[in-house]
């Protein structure tokens, strides 16, 4: 498949490049059930637990099914870990590996390139017992794990994604206590898991650009996170410094370690996952996800799904930046918003996708856009009270229907014609 997007047809400004990738995005914890990870014994802020999900370990095949009524031509997901290795160096279970195999083959007949995350949130028992991230030892584990991964797939993955936002994960798990192991203000373990991240992709990255079969064709890279801190009022000193340390210690220290100097060639492409803003108010972060209530943030004149500010004007100021930094092709490797309300999700994909063509209009090099999510899903601390998806999921009827929302069919359209 050709992946190499051409800029926009001239006179038609309303198309995306050719042979863009218009996707879709789910990770293993959030949607497939029936999971050994962390994860496991967690229980949300709304009850909810992810051992069920949406049951896509069975469903695989009819979730492929409804990505090809949408129209997309690409889906971003992951593999779980904890499924192929049960120890340190185990080899990889037959069983499982053949069901995975079996749901890239039909993504691949059915014209649906994927795009494969090794890393989303989520890790064997086995390397938690040991410290996770923060102990040295298991990138050696992972790195084990991907060579065996790699092997064992044939050359039937082009896209790969070593690792889903580190900097979310770290954060939540060792600075915030919102993911298991549910530390708060580790920054040494922070700075840790980061570095050790960012060592094994660098190392991931070689051993999938030279193991795989076809490996001169693979392509590699992280889903970078990016949010932008800004101060509510733009003369408060405090805020002012709350937004520069996040911009920070999230933004700048994580790029630099997977991608600065020495991990400069490590990334063949860029993979953005764009939300939106904070903003910081009275030493707060003013968003729905850290529990500022939507309608009092809607009196500060604040427009927010039901988890961050939106911003769709960053999105071109961040892909500039990129562009100019690092000089590599980008996927946005997710976007979404998570409402009840269709109209606003529709509103904010149009806008976003609005800042997208105009970037690329500009010369910024972006092949893909995979909208968050397939489905309504497990979102992690907040359980199934985030409706992030293209389809919903009944969760209370035991055979979980989907069944397509409006912003599906509006996603639907858009990524037949390629065009908005
Ligand atoms: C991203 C995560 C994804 C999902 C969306 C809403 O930060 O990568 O799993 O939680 O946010």
């Amino acid at each position: 498949m050709e992946t190499i997007a051409t800029p926009s047809q001239p006179g038609n400004p309303r198309k995306f490049p050719e042979s863009f990738l218009w996707g879709t995005a789910t990770a293993t914890t959030q949607i497939e059930g029936h999971i050994q990870n962390e994860w496991t014994d967690f229980v949300a802020t709304d009850g909810g637990t992810c051992r069920i999900a949406c049951d896509s370990y069975h469903r695989y095949s009819e979730d492929i099914d409804w990505m090809g009524r949408l129209g997309v031509n690409s889906y971003r997901f992951g593999i779980e870990w904890s499924r192929l290795q049960h120890a340190p160096f185990a080899p990889l279970n037959r069983n499982e590996l053949e069901r995975y195999i079996d749901q890239i083959d039909r993504l691949r007949a059915a014209g649906i390139k994927p795009m494969l995350v090794l890393h989303h949130f989520s890790n064997p028992h086995w390397v938690n017992a040991v410290g996770g991230w923060t102990n040295s030892k298991t990138i050696a584990a992972f790195l084990d794990y991907v060579r065996k991964l790699v092997k064992a797939l044939e050359g039937r993955i082009e896209l790969w994604n070593t690792f889903n936002e580190p900097d979310t994960y770290a954060c939540l798990a060792y600075l915030l206590g919102g993911f298991p192991p549910c530390n708060k203000w580790k920054l040494h373990r922070f700075r840790k898991v980061i570095g050790h991240m960012a060592r094994a992709h660098q190392q991931a990255s070689r051993i999938i650009r030279t193991e795989s079969v076809g490996g001169e064709r693979a392509q590699v890279g992280i889903a970078k996170n990016w949010t932008f801190f800004h101060a509510y009022k733009r003369f408060s000193p405090w805020d002012r410094l709350t937004a520069a340390a996040c911009h920070y210690t999230f933004n700048k220290f994580v790029l630099d370690a997977f991608m600065g100097e020495s991990r400069r060639h490590a990334s063949t492409f860029i993979g953005l996952n764009y939300y939106g803003r904070v903003r910081f108010h009275h030493f707060s972060a003013m968003i729905p996800a850290s529990g500022a209530p939507v309608k009092r943030l809607k009196d500060f004149g604040f427009v927010c799904d039901d988890m961050v500010e939106r911003y769709p004007e960053g999105l071109g100021e961040i892909l500039t930046y990129l562009q100019r930094k690092f000089r590599l092709p980008i996927y946005i490797t997710e976007h979404g918003a998570a409402s009840e309300d269709e109209t606003f999700r529709e509103r904010d994909l149009l806008n976003n996708l609005g800042a997208l063509q105009r970037a690329i209009a500009q010369g910024v090099d972006v092949r893909g856009f995979y909208y968050w999510s397939l489905l309504d899903n497990f979102e992690w601390q907040f359980g199934y009270s985030k409706k992030f998806g293209l389809l919903s999921v009944d969760f209370k009827d035991p055979r979980l229907p989907r069944k397509m929302k409006p912003l599906g069919e509006a996603y639907s359209k858009i990524c037949r014609a390629n065009a908005l």
